[in-house]
């Protein structure tokens, strides 16, 4: 999938601005702190889940002393264009595709389909079990629309179940039923996330050397309260028995809702023993681990946006990282460090950004 142009009017600090972009080509925005290059890769993500990676509040998006944002693009998507346009003031969304409005969310998400490193990325590990989840969940409802339902069931049923027991007097047989409707949900989505995490972690696991130049391993263990084979029998025990508990602290104790992905290298927690280095390729793995998944999902690869990639990489692995992206990928990477021209073996676009104003600095195509 292919970005072709592009334009914000009044979105952070641009005013109006216009992008082309090229099919399967390196975007490379540069330029000192502060100017935009984050921006643009915000833009691209908000087109892509109409919300942004950086603030919770739209309105922070508008361009100070504006009342609203516009972004459009013109998108090439396994082999058809599309027109966007998102238009955003307060926390009211427009949405129109070749400019007839579109009613639902669900219509325009996902019509561009993004892969995302961001700095803030890196405390994936060091983070809550909850961000983990939120990492592993994201991606799976991405690519699957059954487990979106399921896990929506399931966050219903542990709401209500929760209710049951804050009541004075818990109703159990109320509480046994949306139990075993819990259960069988959990069936779904531990089987859909132990696959999902494998997968994730056979592509990593591959893309991890070309980085490390070493021989160390990543991996990852989902650890989750029931094991895959157990029966919903089994399981019902396993709530039978944190019952009580459950009544005591008037929550439910067991669940995927408590999973969590112990991220390792070489046997040990990433977050106790990888340099900055090492995470940062670590991540890197698993983003383009999960590009992958989407290209063989879906046909066709996402955009990338590396946001800051470079920081804690050294020349050797932001050489290496170049070197191994694929070709039939468009990648947009911004840097506040130039980075040389000739790292690259295919078609690149270089931009300077300077106080919300874009300059094309030079065009290069290599011949494959
Ligand atoms: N709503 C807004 N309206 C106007 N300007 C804004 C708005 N939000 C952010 N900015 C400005 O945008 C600039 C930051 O842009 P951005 O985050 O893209 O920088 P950057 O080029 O990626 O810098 P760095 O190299 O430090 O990451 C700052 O100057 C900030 O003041
Ligand atoms: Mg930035």
């Amino acid at each position: 999938m292919n970005i072709k142009k592009l334009k914000f009017y009044h979105f952070r600090n641009y005013d109006k601005a216009s992008f082309s972009f090229e099919k399967n080509a390196v975007h490379v925005l540069q330029g000192k702190n502060a100017q935009g290059k984050t921006n643009i890769v915000e833009g691209i993500y908000f087109l892509s889940l109409l919300r942004s990676f950086r603030t919770n509040k739209t309105v922070n998006m508008i361009r100070h002393g504006q009342s609203s944002f516009v972004i459009e693009a013109e998108v090439e998507t396994k082999g058809r264009v599309e027109e966007l346009k998102a238009a955003v003031s307060g926390t009211k969304k427009q949405l129109f595709r070749f400019n007839d409005p579109v009613a639902r969310y669900s219509e325009f998400v996902g019509t561009v389909n993004a892969v995302l490193f961001c700095p803030d990325d890196m405390t994936l590990f060091s983070d809550s079990p909850a961000a983990r989840r939120k990492f592993i969940d994201m991606e799976l409802i991405k690519l699957s629309r059954s487990y979106t339902a399921t896990l929506s069931h399931y966050q219903k049923l542990l709401k209500e179940r929760n209710q049951a027991l804050k009541q004075p007097c818990p109703d159990q047989t109320l509480i046994g039923i949306y139990t075993k409707q819990m259960i069988a949900d959990q069936k779904i989505i531990i089987r859909q996330r132990a696959a999902f995490v494998k997968e994730l972690m056979e592509k990593a696991q591959k893309l991890y050397p070309f980085f490390s130049g070493g021989e160390e391993k990543i991996d990852a263990i989902y650890e989750t309260f029931a094991k895959e084979e157990d029966t919903e029998t089994a399981m019902e025990k396993m709530y039978a028995k944190t019952l009580e508990r459950d009544i005591q602290y008037k929550n439910t104790q067991l669940g995927i809702h408590k999973d969590d992905f112990l991220f390792l290298l070489n046997g040990m927690p990433v977050v106790q023993i990888a340099s900055q280095g090492q995470k940062r390729s670590a991540l890197l793995s698993l983003k383009l681990g999960l590009a992958q998944i989407i290209y063989e999902k879906d046909g066709q690869y996402p955009i990338l946006l590396l946001d800051d990639v470079f920081s804690e990489l050294d020349q050797d692995r932001r050489k290496k990282l170049i070197e191994m992206l694929p070709h039939e990928m468009q990648i947009f990477i911004t840097s506040a460090e130039p980075i040389p021209k000739d790292w690259f073996d295919r078609p690149v676009k270089f931009y300077e950004i300077e106080n919300g104003t874009v300059k094309e600095e030079t065009h290069e195509r290599t011949e494959e």
